[in-house]
């Protein structure tokens, strides 16, 4: 008989940067996220156990798209200790996502946390336990699948990675980071301006591979610690906006700056990434509104600003920063109430 799950599970934006890592995706340093709200992936995973062999068929949309099958079955295998019926069933994985995909809008992200859900789900099911859902445990399996991925099963923010000065943080998994932040923070902004909308050059993996050759990896990881601390105490009230904007750049700016500086330098920005952060810049000398920007690996520009000023901000954004984006596409997310299940 074949049991099937349908979940949905948001995308995230970093605010202190994961970049760089080791084993079997361990950080190098810790990380904050906001989990998006209207970016997301919804997947249906279809499970029939079988006696010998089983088969993997993937799915985007209905239509079958065999490529992203091995991202898939590497993390089978290194969960497949923790479930051992995904070796011996027939899967069909069908999901879509609201976004564009490859497009520095962290898609392995919602669509990895998105099949951790429907792993989890399905083997309480196939154990007849009608026990929750671990969250820990379901961050876990994310982060085999993608680093990213883990901290998008938390609403409103989530931290990963090991810190002496952080009770319960770990490198295995994802913690909930909604309790220890202002209220202001919870229905944050974020307009995402597309001002690319094709895969991206360089992939995430290759790019935290190259930290390992950098000779200054160990004192990003350190500024990346130093910026998390001050971020956390930020975070408490809602009055330290300038510092936060401040952060979010640094964190930003200076992510790119490492792509910029290896022995095999990139870049990802975009002409128009450039242009949009010099008018965000401006417009935030000239108006004094609460606005800042974070950049994921990609030229796409998240613009970040409370909910307070979200009408007089989108409207400039209308305004002035569509010219920069593809066929003038931004997407207004905000922080979100992380996955919900849908079947
Ligand atoms: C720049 O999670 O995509 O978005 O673990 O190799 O799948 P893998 O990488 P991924 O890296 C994300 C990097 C980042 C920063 C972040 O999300 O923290």
């Amino acid at each position: 008989m074949a049991l099937d799950v349908t979940w949905r599970s948001p995308s995230n934006i970093a605010l202190i940067k994961y970049w760089g890592k080791h084993g079997i995706q361990l950080p190098r340093n810790p990380s904050l996220s906001l989990t998006l709200s209207e970016c997301y992936t919804q997947m249906r995973l279809t499970v029939e156990p079988v006696r010998e062999g089983g088969k993997l068929e993937v799915l985007y949309d209905g239509v079958p798209r065999p490529a992203f099958g091995s991202k898939i079955l590497s993390l089978f295998k290194l969960v497949s200790d923790r479930y051992n019926w995904l070796t011996t069933s027939n899967i069909v994985i069908d999901s879509f996502n609201t976004f564009p995909h490859g497009a520095g809008i962290a898609s392995s992200a919602s669509a990895m946390s998105a099949l951790a859900l429907c792993i989890e789900d399905i083997d309480l099911q196939l154990r007849g336990s009608t026990d929750s859902i671990e969250l820990n445990r379901v961050s876990e399996t994310a982060r085999l699948g993608s680093g990213s991925a883990c901290r998008s099963i938390f609403p409103s923010m989530a931290l990963w990675g090991a810190d002496e000065n952080i009770n319960g943080s770990s490198d295995l998994y994802a913690i909930p980071w909604e309790s220890q932040i202002d209220p202001f923070y919870k229905d944050y902004c974020d307009s995402i301006l597309i001002i690319h909308d094709g895969e991206k050059s360089v992939s995430s993996t290759a790019g935290h591979e190259l930290m390992n050759s950098l000779p200054f990896a160990d004192i990003r990881y350190d500024v990346a610690r130093k910026n998390l601390h001050t971020l956390i105490e930020v975070l408490k009230v809602k009055d330290r906006v300038e510092e936060f904007n401040r952060l979010c750049e640094y964190e930003a700016m200076q992510l790119h700056a490492l792509m910029m500086s290896g022995e095999s330098p990139y870049i990802l920005m975009a002409p128009n990434t450039i242009s949009a952060i010099q008018k965000i810049w401006q417009y935030r000398i000239e108006s004094g509104n609460p606005v800042c920007f974070t950049l994921d690996a990609g030229p796409n520009v998240h613009v970040l600003y409370p909910q307070s000023h979200a009408s007089v901000i989108r409207e400039w954004l209308e305004n002035e920063l569509t010219p920069f984006c593809v066929e003038g596409r931004m997407i207004h997310d905000r922080v979100g109430a992380g996955p919900l299940k849908i079947n």
